[in-house]
Parts: C-alpha cells; sequence; structure tokens
C-alpha cells in the first residue's frame, strides 16, 4: 500500500526536478536575449546613411552590415535583410544588394520601381555581378565573415534609393521590424535609433563629409532562437590510456535507418540540418528566402555514423613535457560540402598560456579581461583554411603547445576541453564520466634528448665496461 502510495509522489517530484531544468535552461538562453559568455559584446549593427534627400522624397541611403561577433560567421547562401517600411516607400534602385520579390508596382506608370512591397527582402548579389550593379563591400553572395578571422571582409554594405521618404530628417520614418536570417533563424534585431550622423573622409583626409541623418540598429544570435540541431560531436584519446572515447550516440540525429550500412564509401545519409530547414523553410520564411536555399544549396549527403554529425572533432592528449604539455586537435569532415572558412573556439583551462598551434592560426578570446581560457582557431591561407568535403583530403589538424599552468594534472579530464565551437556552433562533449582516466602509477615524463644521450651514453659505457 505504502509503496503505491509513495510512487506519485516520485513522480511529482522528478516532474518538478524536469520543470526545473527546463525553467533553468530557459533562463540560461532566455528568448530573443541572445547572451553568449564566449564573445558577450557579439552583434551585428546595421547603420543606415542618409545621404541625399531630394525636395520631392526621394532618399538615397547608404546600408552597411558590421560584422562585430568574434567568431560567427555568415556562410553561403548568406545573409537576408528584412523590414517593414513605416508609410509607402517604395525602392526605386539598389546598388550593391536586391530585393528579392518586386512585388505589385500596378501602380506605377512609366518607370517602375525595384520594388514596391512594404516589407522587401534584400539579399547581396553574386561575385562577378555587372560592375555597374556593384557597391563598395558587396558582392560576396550574402557572405560575411567574423571580425577575428577576417575583419575586412566582415562588412557588407549596399545603397538603395528611396521614394515617398520624406524630405527632411522631420518627415522620414524610420523602417520597422528589421529581420536578419542566414538563412535560418538566431538573430533577434532592435529597433532603429536615429544616431550622430556618420563623418566620412574624404581621399586626402583633410575634410570630412557628413550623412545627413544616420539611424543604427543591432542584431544578436541566441542559439535558442536558432533552434538547431547540434552540428558537430567531440570524441577523445589519450596517451596514457588505449580507450578511445567515440562520438556520443546521436550526438546530432540518430542514424534515420539502420540498415543503412555504416562503413560506406559512399555517403547516403542527408544531412540532418537539412531536413530541419526544409520542414522549417516553407513555415517562417519571408518569400523568396526559401527559393534561395533551394536554388542555392540541395540538400548535402553524409556519411552515416552513429552521431550523424556532419564535423566530427578529435582531441588526443599527446605528449607529456615537463614544463609543457602537447595535445592535437583535429576537425574531420563527414559531409559533401567544403567548409570555406571554418573555425574553432575551444574553451581549456590552459590556454591562459597557449605557446603555439602548428598548422592553425590562433588568437586568445579575452571574454573576461584577465580569465583568457578560450583561444580561436581557424585555417592558414591557401594551406588549411577549407576544409574540405568528405573522403581522404576532408580533415585539417594541428598540434598545440601549452607551457603547464600550476593547476596542471592529468587526472579528472583537466586535459580535455570545457567546450567546443565550431562556426559557432558548440559541438557535443562525451560524457565527463567516459573520459580516459588515468592508470595507477605515474606517467613517464619526457625529459629532452639531452637526458635521452646520457642514458644511451651511460648504457654503452655499462655494456662496454662489463
Ligand atoms: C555591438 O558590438 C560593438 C563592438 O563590439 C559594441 O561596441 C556595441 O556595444 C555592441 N552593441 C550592442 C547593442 O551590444
Ligand atoms: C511590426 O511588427 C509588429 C508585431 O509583429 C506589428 O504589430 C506591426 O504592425 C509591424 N509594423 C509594421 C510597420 O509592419
Ligand atoms: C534634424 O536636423 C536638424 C539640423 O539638421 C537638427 O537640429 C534636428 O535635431 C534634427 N531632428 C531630428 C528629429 O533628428
Ligand atoms: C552606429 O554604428 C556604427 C557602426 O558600427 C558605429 O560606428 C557608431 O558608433 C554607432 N553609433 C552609435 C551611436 O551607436
Ligand atoms: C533502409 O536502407 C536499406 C538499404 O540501404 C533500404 O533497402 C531500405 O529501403 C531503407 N529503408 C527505409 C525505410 O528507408
Ligand atoms: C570542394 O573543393 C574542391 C577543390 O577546390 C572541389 O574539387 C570540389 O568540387 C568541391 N566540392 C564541393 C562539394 O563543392
Ligand atoms: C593570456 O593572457 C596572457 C597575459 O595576460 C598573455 O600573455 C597570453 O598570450 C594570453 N593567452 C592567449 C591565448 O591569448
Ligand atoms: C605562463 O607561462 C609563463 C612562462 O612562460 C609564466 O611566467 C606565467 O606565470 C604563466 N602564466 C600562467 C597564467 O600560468
Amino acid at each position: 500500500m505504502e509503496a503505491l502510495y509513495s510512487r506519485p509522489g516520485f513522480d511529482r517530484k522528478l516532474n518538478v526536478v524536469v520543470l526545473g531544468a527546463v525553467v533553468m535552461i530557459l533562463l540560461a538562453f532566455p528568448p530573443g536575449e541572445a547572451f553568449d559568455p564566449l564573445d558577450p559584446n557579439g552583434n551585428i549593427t546595421i547603420k543606415w546613411d542618409v545621404m541625399t534627400w531630394t525636395g520631392d522624397g526621394y532618399m538615397q541611403a547608404q546600408v552597411t552590415m558590421y560584422n562585430y561577433q568574434q567568431y560567427r560567421h555568415i556562410e553561403a547562401p548568406g545573409w537576408i535583410l528584412g523590414w517593414a517600411w513605416a508609410k509607402k516607400e517604395v525602392i526605386w534602385s539598389m546598388q550593391g544588394a536586391e530585393a528579392t520579390m518586386q512585388g505589385d508596382c500596378s501602380k506605377f506608370h512609366g518607370d517602375v520601381p525595384h520594388c514596391c512591397k512594404k516589407d522587401p527582402t534584400i539579399v547581396d548579389l553574386l561575385p562577378g555581378v555587372a560592375y555597374s550593379a556593384q557597391s563598395a563591400n558587396c558582392c560576396r553572395g550574402g557572405v560575411l565573415s567574423s571580425y577575428v578571422q577576417d575583419p575586412l571582409n566582415s562588412v557588407a554594405s549596399f545603397q538603395i534609393v528611396v521614394g515617398k521618404a520624406g524630405t527632411s530628417n522631420i518627415t522620414v520614418a524610420l523602417p520597422k521590424n528589421f529581420t536578419l536570417t542566414t538563412p535560418g533563424p538566431g538573430y533577434t534585431c532592435s529597433p532603429a535609433k536615429v544616431v550622430k550622423p556618420s563623418l566620412f573622409p574624404t581621399p586626402d583626409g583633410r575634410r570630412h563629409t557628413q550623412a545627413l541623418m544616420t539611424w543604427n540598429l543591432t542584431c544578436t544570435y541566441s542559439q535558442f532562437l536558432a533552434q538547431r540541431a547540434p552540428t558537430c560531436c567531440v570524441s577523445l584519446s589519450t596517451f596514457y590510456n588505449d580507450v578511445i572515447v567515440p562520438c556520443q550516440n546521436c550526438a546530432c540525429a540518430c542514424r534515420p535507418n539502420i540498415s543503412q550500412p555504416l562503413l560506406s564509401t559512399v555517403p547516403m545519409c542527408v544531412d540532418p540540418e537539412d531536413v530541419f530547414a526544409q520542414s522549417t523553410s516553407s513555415a517562417n520564411q519571408r518569400p523568396g528566402a526559401s527559393a534561395i536555399i533551394q536554388n542555392q544549396a540541395p540538400p548535402t549527403l553524409l556519411y552515416c555514423s552513429m552521431d550523424m554529425c556532419p564535423i566530427h572533432i578529435h582531441w588526443h592528449v599527446k605528449t607529456n613535457y615537463v614544463d609543457y604539455w602537447r595535445a592535437k586537435v583535429s576537425i574531420i569532415n563527414r559531409h559533401v560540402k567544403n567548409y570555406t572558412m571554418w573555425n574553432l573556439v575551444v574553451q581549456h583551462p590552459n590556454f591562459n598560456n597557449l605557446t603555439e598551434t602548428f598548422s592553425f592560426q590562433y588568437k586568445g578570446l579575452t571574454s573576461y579581461g584577465a580569465i583568457n581560457d578560450t583561444a580561436m582557431f581557424w585555417g592558414i591561407k591557401y594551406y588549411n583554411d577549407m576544409l574540405l568535403e568528405a573522403g581522404d583530403n576532408g580533415n585539417v589538424q594541428s598540434e598545440i603547445l601549452m607551457r603547464k599552468d600550476p593547476r596542471f594534472t592529468f587526472t579528472q579530464g583537466w586535459a580535455i576541453p570545457h567546450r567546443i565551437l565550431f562556426n559557432g556552433d558548440e559541438c557535443v562533449m562525451p560524457p565527463p564520466t567516459s573520459y580516459p582516466f588515468m592508470p595507477n602509477g605515474s606517467i613517464k615524463v619526457k625529459t629532452g634528448l639531452f637526458l635521452h644521450v646520457v642514458l644511451a651514453l651511460a648504457v654503452v659505457y655499462l655494456a662496454t665496461v662489463l
């Protein structure tokens, strides 16, 4: 009787625990409140500079997007910017970008505007477009680099000529409801705010011209809003234990068809993310955006695996020296897709004294001033900056040399990173209980060539004496 009675109580406790966990997750990633502890100020700032106004209501403006995120970039098929006009504005023409839909311009006779929609959707032009359609910082197919990896290409801009836009800073109405998609969700944009007009130096730097009016807005990313399944997983090995800890089963998705062979020479599984993108593209995309997905990115195929992750990261604790230790990180692509500007962010307590990386570029991300335990890695131009599609060449790797921190230990998984992000997406780590443990007894410390030579000489000496 008592056992039967206590059951529901137990379930209720469990429910409270589950509810508590859900609340904590919601508090950690509140919808719309983006906060990335590794990049607390990361945002994309969009600035409109009004360059000219004419008496009959034309406005020419320059729109510039600055990616101030340290490691999150926007890959092909690229950024898609949207807003809603506050009044009856129309876009007469654009340079360096275009509206995906013209909309209903039947009220116009003679000259027809570029776009008459109340909520235009703007995309970048493709590289190689006619020179007359270009503007500075345009035409990269919507690709926007991260601020750390490639500051020059972290800026995009286009020019726009707007009709019925008012004739001064009093009669103009700021566009509303800005949206930024990539083409998936994830970014939330603030309302536009009038700020101090931008200054533009003349080429000789002796004079500055000034925008007639400037407004700014910022868009911030939240993994919660992006609702993306993980895209990468981590496996581990160490020199002190033969165990290789694989990626977690179902880390990114579960294998859709168990009878599909794992060790196949052809990619047979569809990328879980493409399945997701296609199921949501019709539901919450602006018109034209889904066409871009379909035109530019047919579903990509993946080599099937137990974790179904397109990207597999392997962390190997490789060598122990007296004052230093060495790890090796490999990024393995299982996707039939090239990653042109991959980056990796790794949080490890010893990165405060990262001494050298051998085949990657790196920069410490100092999110909290003195505590710099996070580093960003990316490829060396023309050598391994492109992570090639799955196959023999579909991997990049580098060794990392670190000077031992005072807290350094091989026990308790200290040598294993806390977090790893690939292209800004958090990778699934194996559970800490599975980390390779230190076997009993101490580890042999590599003491350098000198000692080896001394030992070898001693052995030779002993051998000749005896
Ligand atoms: C956006 O990023 C810039 C550069 O890091 C920063 O100065 C600015 O305060 C950020 N804006 C917001 C609203 O976070
Ligand atoms: C902006 O979005 C809000 C909420 O979705 C909506 O009520 C409002 O009408 C929109 N404004 C314009 C100008 O479309
Ligand atoms: C409009 O511009 C004038 C001067 O150019 C300035 O004094 C005024 O504050 C501006 N008004 C707004 C709403 O920005
Ligand atoms: C508006 O954005 C631009 C570009 O990021 C920046 O230089 C400027 O300081 C911003 N203005 C304000 C008042 O935030
Ligand atoms: C699963 O894969 C096998 C072998 O590739 C195939 O014959 C079978 O039709 C697949 N089943 C489903 C439900 O896709
Ligand atoms: C990836 O890049 C290589 C070398 O540039 C090229 O041969 C291959 O076709 C590309 N693969 C895809 C899927 O674009
Ligand atoms: C961490 O900070 C120290 C001193 O503040 C600096 O010497 C070191 O280069 C930084 N590490 C990284 C990875 O940037
Ligand atoms: C980093 O290494 C240097 C010697 O290379 C040492 O003086 C310093 O204390 C170390 N810093 C930390 C935070 O361990």
